[in-house]
């Protein structure tokens, strides 16, 4: 059996809808050697799908016909961290640790440019799968085709602080309340803001995320999907967030705060509590800048 470890991810960023996310120091595992029969167990208290559609299954027999094989079965064995519909790339992470594991198990025919476009056909849009298969910071443009991407490796003095509350929300339902079409104003409203997120991040010019976080394409739409989430992102400012912005399709928040600022966790944790906001989980993550890796 091959061993992968894959990446939480954040899509979006604020602005950058479909086209910018980042991989996180959250990992799932999975386990996976090609079979004659469809074998698979989750390693952990996450019920997953143990039949053909399976996500990992699903992914790796598509690498397959790809690949002009067929797969018969395969024994996956999945440790899955990653929460799922919170906004953090569960279903991405299944895809690429599918693809990336069949990859292997063929010899690698696929080369990273295609993985990249295959996980991105599967999943309809880039900024989760780009991410979680290459690390770093992805901006991608998906042509319905092809990825157009760039890594970046992230190496400022930043936490990213994930808020998780203890309800999913599916991404086809945050897909699904977003508007049909924009105003020219507000697309230039996103765009400007999308471009200035990464270069400020790059360049470490961090007082400019609390404006690059803001968007008007999607996160005013899904703010009304979750609770008191303007609660949680006026907390996290309060504690001197650089910015704050729906990770994903949400519901999750993210948080991007300094290492220095040493007790941003605790004090977000404590507000949340104090504020009866009870339910909502608050971890200290970093960026990963390596993606998928095979450990074993
Ligand atoms: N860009 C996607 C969205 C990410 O916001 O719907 C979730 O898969």
């Amino acid at each position: 059996m091959i061993k992968l470890k894959i990446p939480a991810t954040s899509a979006n960023l604020g602005a950058g809808f479909d086209a910018l996310g980042l991989a996180l120091s959250y990992y799932n595992y999975v386990e996976m050697e090609e079979s004659d029969r469809v074998d698979i167990q989750s390693l952990d208290e996450m019920a997953v799908p143990v039949d053909e559609t399976n996500l990992v299954y699903v992914s790796a027999r598509d690498l397959f016909q790809v690949c002009g094989k067929q797969l018969k079965g395969m024994k996956i064995r999945q440790t899955n961290n990653i929460p799922m519909a919170r906004g953090l790339g569960s279903s991405s992470a299944c895809i690429i640790a599918g693809l990336v594991g069949a990859n292997h198990i063929l010899g690698s025919p696929l080369t990273k440019d295609d993985l990249v476009d295959l996980a991105a056909q599967i999943e309809g849009h880039p900024d989760n799968t780009a991410p979680a298969l290459l690390g770093g910071i992805v901006t991608a443009v998906f042509d319905g085709r092809k990825v157009h991407w760039v890594k970046q490796e992230v190496y400022t003095k930043l936490k990213f602080t994930v808020m998780i509350p203890d309800f999913e929300l599916k991404t086809e339902k945050a897909r699904a309340c977003l508007p049909k079409q924009v105003s020219h104003k507000d697309a230039v409203y996103n765009l400007s803001r999308a471009a200035l997120f990464s270069a400020s991040l790059l360049t470490g010019k961090l007082e400019n995320l609390r404006t690059a976080v803001h968007d008007r394409l999607h996160q005013p739409y899904r703010m009304e999907l979750i609770p008191r989430v303007r609660e949680v992102f006026d907390i996290a400012y309060t504690h001197g967030a650089y910015g704050v912005y729906i990770s994903g399709a949400g519901p999750a928040v993210m948080a991007i705060a300094d290492v220095d600022n040493t007790y941003f966790s605790g004090k977000v944790r404590f507000s949340l509590e104090n504020a009866g906001l009870t339910g909502w989980e608050v971890l200290d993550l970093t960026i990963d800048n390596e993606g998928t890796k095979i450990i074993t």
